[in-house]
């Protein structure tokens, strides 16, 4: 499972905010998106303090393109994961950036109502819920 660092199996101590925000510094620096030049890093936790990294990823078939939050959850989907608790994301602009609409669907569906920490290069940071960015949320429930 080489998406995941187990932080416990090795004796470390669960990923505080320090670490998942570095985490996601580091995946966003391999986000290929030599179209938009923007690039995002995400680090998603899991309760158990296991973190699972995303980055963008853009195709010349630009509808194709994946978010880094996104993929992060599938990342972690994949290898079994199930229960998370906190997400990091970073990204370089002025504005914090905070995960697109579909990415936001697909974070609450996959891990309910977490902390999104979002964060820029120069040390901002806004900490909020996810239910904050999604109020009336669409999933199982409604089918
Ligand atoms: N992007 C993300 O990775 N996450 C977001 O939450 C917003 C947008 C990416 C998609 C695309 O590669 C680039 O940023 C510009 O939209």
């Amino acid at each position: 499972m080489t998406a995941v660092r187990p932080a416990r199996a090795r004796g470390r101590r669960p990923a505080g905010l320090r670490d998942l925000v570095e985490l996601a510094r580091q995946a966003r620096q391999r986000a290929s998106a030599p179209f938009s030049r923007f690039k995002v890093g995400a680090a998603l936790r899991t309760r158990a303090g296991e973190v699972v990294t995303g980055c963008n990823i853009e195709s010349a078939s630009y509808g194709l393109t994946m978010c880094a939050e996104r993929v992060a959850v599938f990342k972690a989907v994949s290898e079994g994961l199930t229960e998370f608790d906190a997400v990091a994301v970073v990204a370089d602009s002025r504005r914090l950036t905070a995960p697109c609409g579909a990415c936001r669907q697909v974070l609450w569906e996959f891990c309910g109502d977490v902390w999104l920490h979002i964060v820029d290069l120069r040390g901002g940071v806004k900490t909020l819920r996810l239910s904050k960015l999604l109020p009336l949320p669409f999933d199982a429930r409604n089918l």
